[in-house]
């Protein structure tokens, strides 16, 4: 089905299933350890043999020889793969650095061998024996240092988010010295680790010449032909299956190393084996949100609208890497005439950089969004007041383009009645609550919507249960029940007649889970394969298909009426159908907003910040499932406290990599960090996205929070942090007299 006209009145509109809350499906084989993840398979491979991976132990430079005798005669060993005996690798379309590195080293524990032995704990004590002798290179691994003489590079981070080198409209320079009133700042936030609950695993089976990899991953597509393609292998040959994942973020678009050192493993085994990555390596072995430098300049009339804004962003990454989009949302969330955007990508040798959770989005709106908190102060204008008035509902950059729907003015109007805005002190340092100084902050939320490719099989069999099979996957997002539940719409069935089948190659070819763009995408694409099944349906009854109605698990048409089980008959019926997009993204600009609100305390003595309150009002389009959308949110906002207050890799300048390197020392908050968040979703279709009327939502509730916190840490002590986390290190010799 090729979208290209807004969509018109159509079955999913009757919203007797999409729309209404839906217990995830998934939820109680999560909750009860009964969904197999990959490491687990127990029930596809009976006696697998374990892989150990060794990492490298420099950052830069190669390993002058390899001392594998000692590992090799170790108990229960069975073989040891390193880049000599793999044959030869080719490195995949979608990472930057080799997924298996020597003799040259690209990153710090890049994977150098794989140890395949009888047991897990053999092949870690094996691995251990493995003698490296390295002869080091010189890495750069200083960003600050390394930016003052990095290029202009544009990107696009492959999530929507995406900017030139430099894009200039009007004349910026000119009306910011104009300007009446200024502000001219820089804002830097720091590494960010995925740190997701499931680590990257991966089993792996040949048959023959055919590769069966169980693995964790978010595109199954992608990883398919990255396996094939690194391998050097046909890519009918290789077949990806990864029903259930413990949670991406981005950390697992693209196939890693767990992945290809399984495959490598299990040949020279002449055995299955699988690999998970010991948690200590994850955070430099894999990808990570690379660390950036931000400059924004806003100018203003006395009035409060900006005449000028510019927006520049430094990142680093290995060579051959992207910089992070971070002013993507600075070229369409504000109005004003003159503004200029651009990135610089400086040559970093530390690990690889690439998409983590809103990538671009998420890192630029924790400057740009308080940057806009600082022009407000400036201004003497509520920093509502000031968004609203500095709203657009066109592309600023091509006001011929307007945006589909754009309700962050009622996101905001919305949010600060719910939140209790009008009692925040405009006046920093005035609200106190025992040892509590009490701040309330805002930013706005802007996150862009993708529509992908997307397809599906659905099937009907004789006792008229509904069967979807998508290469789709579900990492925690509840794409397993929303894609339920548009098959129930679209079928006139219930929920528990709907089968859903994820995450598997054999199937058609989906969006994927990405750039938040899955929820709407490939329930769009189940939505195409159900208008064909209802037409194979209404065809073969004779029934004309313009007035068909499917419902109560019944196919009527005037007054005859057939169950579905017995129009599917014994041979059952099955339809498949890709969704496909035209030019509405083009003509439209569709963009998700929301209003996010935060109050915080920050506590007199140590300067510790402490999240009281959140609330994130969203406008994204038509809500499938408002219970797994609100989940999605809140665990988004959960992220958004992390950036804000705790997430930091620290970067080892003269070794190259990053020290805190576990969950104990990389920190990520936990429910006693929050003690209450609430979400609202704004009524919102938009026809132009897809015939679901959907948009992304779950990255969305990211966007802006950081902000929100530290403009609400400023509200409470008078102290503006611009230099993410915000630590009470940073506060303590600033904090207001205590008597
Ligand atoms: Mo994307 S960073 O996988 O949501």
């Amino acid at each position: 089905m090729k979208f290209t006209t807004p969509a018109g009145q159509n079955p999913i509109d009757q919203g007797k299933v999409v729309g209404k809350p839906h217990d995830r499906i998934d939820g109680k084989f999560k909750t009860t350890g009964t969904a197999p993840y990959a490491y687990e398979r127990h029930d596809v491979v009976a006696n697998p043999a374990y892989g150990y991976i060794v990492h490298a132990a420099i950052a830069k430079g190669r390993i002058g020889a390899m001392h594998l005798a000692e590992a090799k005669a170790a108990p229960g060993v069975i073989t040891i793969v390193t880049a000599a005996e793999a044959g030869k690798l080719t490195k995949g379309d979608f990472n930057t650095a080799m997924l298996l590195g020597g003799p040259e080293i690209q990153h710090y524990h890049q994977a150098i061998a794989i140890v395949v032995a009888e047991t897990f704990e053999q092949a870690r004590a094996a691995a251990n024996l493995v003698r490296v002798d390295y002869e080091r290179g010189k890495g750069r691994f200083d960003l600050d240092e390394a930016l003052k003489t990095a290029p202009l590079k544009g990107a696009d981070s492959g999530e929507g988010s995406k900017a030139p080198p430099v894009d200039r409209v009007g004349d910026f320079e000119g009306a910011f010295a104009k300007a009446a009133v200024k502000l001219d700042a820089r804002y830097t936030t720091p590494d960010h680790s995925h740190a997701m609950m499931e680590p990257h695993a991966s089993l792996a089976r040949w048959d023959g010449d055919k590769l069966t990899v169980w693995t964790s991953n978010q595109m199954i597509a992608w990883g398919k032909g990255d396996v094939a393609k690194t391998l050097g292998i046909p890519k009918e040959n290789v077949r990806l299956i990864s029903p259930y994942v413990g949670g991406g973020f981005g950390g697992k678009l693209f196939v890693r190393t767990d992945a290809i050192m399984a495959a490598l493993g299990a040949r020279a085994a002449g055995r299955p084996v699988k690999v998970a990555l010991a948690r200590p390596m994850m955070f430099n072995n894999t990808t990570h949100r690379p660390a950036t430098t931000q400059r924004i300049r806003i100018g203003t009339d006395r009035s409060g609208k900006i005449t000028a804004i510019a927006h520049e962003s430094g990142s680093g990454d290995l060579p051959g890497g992207g910089p992070e989009t971070a002013v993507s949302q600075t070229k369409l969330l504000y109005a004003g005439a003159n503004r200029m955007t651009s990135m610089r990508l400086a040559v970093l040798d530390l690990p690889e950089g690439n998409a983590m959770r809103a990538p671009g989005e998420a890192p630029g709106l924790m400057a740009l969004e308080i940057a806009m908190d600082e022009m407000a102060e400036k201004l003497g204008m509520d920093p509502i007041a000031f968004r609203i008035a500095n709203d657009t509902q066109v592309d600023p950059e091509k006001p011929e383009r307007r945006f589909s729907q754009r309700q962050l003015i009622k996101a905001l109007q919305d949010g600060a009645k719910a939140f209790g805005w009008d009692k925040r002190n405009a006046k920093p340092a005035q609200v106190r609550d025992g040892k509590w100084l009490i701040g309330m902050g805002v930013a706005a939320g802007f996150r862009n919507n993708m529509n992908m490719k997307s397809g599906a099989k659905v099937s009907i069999d004789r006792k008229g249960i509904v069967t979807v099979y998508t290469d789709m996957t579900d990492i925690g997002t509840g794409s397993y029940t929303i894609i339920a539940q548009t098959a129930a719409e679209m079928m006139g069935v219930d929920m528990d007649r709907v089968v859903v089948r994820l995450g598997d190659s054999d199937s058609p070819v989906s969006s994927g889970s990405g750039g938040q763009w899955g929820a709407n995408s490939s329930t769009a694409g189940v939505y195409a394969a159900c208008v064909k099944l209802r037409e194979a349906v209404a065809q073969k009854l004779g029934f004309n298909s313009g007035d068909v109605e499917f419902a109560d698990g019944k196919v009527r048409s005037g007054n005859r009426s057939v169950a579905l089980a017995e129009a599917a008959g014994d041979a059952g019926l099955t339809a498949e159908d890709t969704i496909d997009y035209g030019d509405l993204a083009k003509t439209y600009q569709q963009s998700t907003f929301a209003g996010h609100f935060v109050e915080v305390g920050v506590d007199m003595y140590t300067g510790e910040v402490r999240i009281r309150r959140m609330l994130a009002v969203c406008a994204a389009g038509r809500i499938l499932n408002p219970k797994s959308a609100r989940s999605q949110v809140i665990g988004a906002m959960t992220m958004g406290v992390g950036s804000a207050l705790m997430e930091e890799l620290a970067v080892d300048k003269r070794f190259g990599f990053f020290v805190n390197h576990d969950l104990a020392q990389y920190e990520v908050p936990v429910h006693a960090d929050i003690p209450y968040q609430e979400v609202i979703f704004l009524e919102e279709t938009d026809p132009t996205t897809s015939p679901m009327k959907a948009k992304g939502v779950g990255e969305l509730g990211l966007c802006g929070v950081g902000a929100a916190i530290a403009n609400a840490a400023y509200n409470a002590t008078g102290i503006r942090i611009r230099d993410y986390p915000v630590t009470l290190d940073k506060m303590l010799d600033k904090m207001p007299p205590v008597a």
